[in-house]
């Protein structure tokens, strides 16, 4: 059990994270310690916790402190038989973001190169809460997770913009595994799609977010098609402003959550010829 009193909280950037050093997340937090990460996660929306050793079960047992711990499998991208991926944790349905390949076909998601902005499961009903990244492998050189932070995007926007799009809802749209919205088409009724208020208030901070992004966000409910999508581009670019970003440069055994709520992320490219090895878990509002 840390000892509260020894935990640090050190900003990462100047528009969000922060580093938590003391805490090994091997072992269970207690009440005490889950209340100092939890108001951490309220303040800063990103948290890394650097030099962890986590197997899979510590890191469910850590998104459970906040609320459901998503159980649900996600397809690899390769769609190999069971039995060819890897080890136990899909069972548990803990997502691999990795380029590594057996046989030439990816063992999990998300291989390759960059990644647009987005949100987590911003294209389903119930968007995730959470997620959390742990860095098993992790490249010398690129590969960086992108965080954008949507209260400040939000703030950023002139009063008569505030006004505009209070109360307005936004089509959210994605295929799995895609990292561009080039990749698919949002009209094909197959595609997975929801629609969610463009400002979202946050259920515990009660501060609003500009919740919109450009690999899943298309256009506006109720407004001409057109006009809409141009809303949305012109809400990305201010969501994407470099002032509201922060990269995360990964070290091996960098443990992070962030807050689906009020951040999006994206990733810079990397090469293929370094692994990169993720273990990816999210988490839900609690049934
Ligand atoms: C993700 O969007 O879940 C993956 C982010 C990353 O690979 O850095």
């Amino acid at each position: 059990m840390p000892d509260v009193a020894s935990v640090t909280v050190t900003p990462l950037s100047p528009v969000l994270g922060a580093r938590m050093d003391g805490i090994d997340l091997h072992r269970p937090l207690d009440e005490a310690a889950f209340a100092v990460v939890h108001d951490a996660f309220l303040r800063h929306q990103v948290l890394c916790f650097p030099g962890q050793h986590l197997s899979a079960d510590d890191q469910i047992r850590f998104c459970g402190y906040f609320g459901r711990a998503d159980s649900d499998y996600k397809a690899p991208a390769s769609q190999l038989a069971p039995a060819d991926r890897t080890r136990a944790d899909y069972r548990k349905g803990v997502m691999l973001v990795t380029n590594v390949r057996k046989d030439g076909v990816p063992i999990g998601n998300l291989p390759d190169g960059d990644m647009q902005f987005h949100s987590d499961g911003a294209h389903r009903p119930n968007p995730y809460l959470a997620t959390t990244l742990y860095g098993i492998r992790v490249p010398r050189e690129g590969g960086d997770t992108l965080f954008a932070n949507l209260y400040a995007a939000h703030d950023a926007l002139p009063p008569s913009m505030k006004e505009r799009i209070e109360g307005l809802r936004v089509h959210n749209v994605y295929l799995l595994d895609a990292t561009d919205a080039a990749e698919f088409d949002a009209d094909d009724p197959r595609m997975r799609h929801a629609v969610h208020p463009l400002v979202r208030v946050h259920p515990e901070t009660g501060r609003r977010a500009l919740y919109v992004n450009r690999l899943m966000s298309r256009w506006i409910e109720d407004m001409d098609r057109a006009e809409g999508e141009a809303l949305v581009a012109e809400l990305v670019a201010v969501s994407e402003r470099p002032e509201l970003v922060y990269a995360h440069k990964w070290t091996q055994g960098d443990f992070l959550i962030w807050d689906n709520r009020c951040v999006n992320h994206a990733r810079s490219d990397f090469t293929p010829d370094e692994v990169r090895l993720l273990r990816r878990y999210t988490i839900s509002d609690a049934a």
